[in-house]
């Protein structure tokens, strides 16, 4: 599992290249600033040390109001200079084009992200997923931001500033993807005890891509063809899985943890707490709480037989 960047200053699109050519001026503004600053006390600490005597020098009380003024001056002009910065690019942010996006709302759950990519022309063609946001390349998105508990916020440096999700509002941002890749986000507020492992991972796929992949997203899930998968399909469904996790096509249609129907297609577990292989499904289900502390997901004990059984029927859903 290689980690996908997550700096501020890799920028893959529109917001984040405004945002990091603001960051330039305050950068550049801030080592001036500190240079002098730092320049000025050296030159006022040699002087002092030079004069043994500590006698005023005449006019000496003019010179130092001269001086307090110009730097009150200069202070005020570079706070001017960085509203002014801050606000064109406020400005910019809010101007940049967003016609056609793809729509998705991004739910904030302790601790996981549910994603469902709507369709207002035929609702049908909605559908959900979790923990891995894809996008297609050159499009813009709009996420409807919301929450199920408490306030998460969602940030991905490389795409976009920060925007929290808040239970009973509905949030808004709006990004676009210039290169495809996958950039890595994280909740950015503080939401409890597994905050640190809320990552979201957005994946920008060339459009041809993304559009095959979503057309298999809404798909439902695969039916088992073997034997040991149908026992799987039916341990989940019968068992305490079906209580929080939905599989589409499946009598699993709870709503309390990620949607599964296309689990085998992810990356991750657990919004990027660790890699989805074999043996890390395993370890994750037998218990998740080794894993991620305190997630709502309890120890699912079971007979070798039935585990094996459970993840065959889960690495097939692709
Ligand atoms: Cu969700 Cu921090």
């Amino acid at each position: 599992m290689t980690a996908p960047g997550n700096s501020v200053l890799t920028t893959a699109g529109p917001q984040a290249d405004r945002i990091a050519a603001l960051w330039d001026v305050f950068f550049a503004v801030c080592v001036v600033v500190a240079t002098l600053v730092i320049a000025a006390t050296a030159v006022a600490t040699w002087r002092a040390h030079r004069r043994a005597d500590d006698s005023e020098p005449a006019g000496q009380e003019r010179r130092i109001h001269a001086v307090i003024a110009a730097a009150t001056g200069a202070t005020a002009i570079t706070l001017v200079i960085l509203l002014v910065s801050s606000l064109r690019t406020g400005h910019a942010l809010a101007s940049l084009d967003h016609t056609d996006p793809v729509e998705i709302t991004v739910t904030g759950h302790q601790w996981w992200w549910q994603l469902d990519y709507e369709d207002v022309d035929d609702p049908s063609r909605r559908f959900t997923t979790a923990n891995e946001l894809h996008v297609p390349v050159g499009r813009s998105v709009h996420l409807r931001l919301r929450s199920a508990d408490v306030i998460h916020s969602f940030w991905t440096p490389s795409l976009h500033g920060k925007k929290d999700l808040i239970p009973g509002r509905d949030n808004h941002t709006w990004f676009r993807v210039d290169r495809a890749g996958t950039f890595r986000g994280q909740c950015a507020e503080f939401c409890g005890p597994e905050h640190a492992k809320m990552e979201l991972r957005v994946i920008a796929d060339a459009p041809a891509d993304y559009a095959a992949w979503a057309d298999r997203q809404r798909e439902p899930a695969r039916s088992p063809t073997t034997a040991r998968r149908m026992r799987g399909r039916e341990l989940f469904a019968t068992g305490p899985c079906a209580m929080c996790h939905a599989i589409a096509g499946t009598p699993a249609g709870a709503g309390l943890g990620p949607d599964l129907t296309h689990l085998a297609s992810r990356d991750t577990l657990g919004a990027g707490a660790m890699p989805n292989t074999h043996d890390d499904l395993a370890a994750w289900i037998s218990d998740p709480q080794d894993h991620k502390p305190g997630v709502r997901m309890p120890a699912q004990p079971m007979p070798a037989d039935d585990l094996a059984a459970l993840l065959d029927y889960l690495e097939s859903l692709r």
